[in-house]
């Protein structure tokens, strides 16, 4: 079940924007989670993925969170009893989820850095994430700011690649990596990459949603490439599993 006591009934204020969220449309839920400026508060993407890992079995698992954010994820796993470790290139994001888990409650280590290469030692049981997945007009990637939350390069895929591809080998048998993406991604390159890598693959929820500012920017360079339909007004969100075999 998912830990509602980190979100609330959506109140009457402006969304936050980000690829997900809508100009003028009110949010389901209000993450009762504090965001410092420029960091990506929970949005759908978010929830969907909060609510896949809250079903998982994270008592005294061991688990990982990659672009962690304003630690929702982090902070769900370790309120179901897991020890949790995360991790966000933005010095801000790092803050605000040190911030979620002292509020809370939660223990975990949060970490500045690039993905895994920042992640403590070891293996996992799980390792949860909603990276940046928007493709963007540049492969260059932003150094700053809040598109550094959904800028993924022409593919949308910069960042996905890279955990498809260091994930695997960090995780414990049996445990399992859990990826929310826009279908505008390519959930089966997703599955492809994570089946390549020796994982069992499956996709383990999806939802449709308007879209929100950022992707009503980029939709129609995104039809006219082919990875939209024509006329399109909302896209798919779609959690991936790929579990290591266990022994
Ligand atoms: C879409 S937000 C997700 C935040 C949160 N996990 C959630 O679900 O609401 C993506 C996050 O990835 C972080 N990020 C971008 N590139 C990264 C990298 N190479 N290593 C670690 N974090 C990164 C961003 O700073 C941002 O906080």
């Amino acid at each position: 079940m998912f830990d509602d006591s980190l979100i609330a009934p959506a109140p009457r204020a402006a969304p936050v924007p980000g690829p997900t969220a809508p100009a003028a449309r009110p949010r389901p839920a209000a993450p009762r989670i504090r965001t410092l400026p420029g960091v990506y508060a929970p949005q759908e993407d978010s929830l969907l993925l909060a609510s896949v890992l809250a079903s998982e079995p994270l008592d005294g698992a061991r688990v990982l969170d990659l672009c962690t954010g304003s630690g929702l994820l982090a902070a769900t796993a370790a309120r179901h009893g897991a020890q949790v470790a995360a991790v966000d290139v933005s010095r801000r994001a790092v803050l605000t989820a040190r911030m979620t888990l002292r509020r809370f409650g939660c223990r975990g280590e949060v970490r500045r850095g690039d993905l895994l290469d920042a992640a403590p030692d070891g293996t996992w049981d799980l390792v949860v994430s909603n990276p940046p997945y928007v493709p963007a007009r540049e492969d260059d990637l932003p150094r700053a700011g809040a598109r550094r939350a959904w800028d993924a390069g022409r593919s949308g895929r910069a960042i996905l690649d890279a955990i498809c591809a260091a994930a695997p080998a960090r995780l414990r048998p049996g445990g399992s990596l859990l990826l929310v993406h826009s279908e505008v991604a390519d959930v089966d390159l997703t599955l492809r990459r994570l089946r390549d890598q020796g994982l069992e693959v499956e996709v383990a929820a999806r939802q449709r949603i308007p879209f929100g500012p950022v992707m009503q920017r980029r939709a129609e360079a995104l039809r006219r490439a082919g990875r939209l339909r024509p006329g399109a007004t909302d896209e798919e969100l779609v959690v991936v599993r790929g579990r290591r075999a266990g022994e």
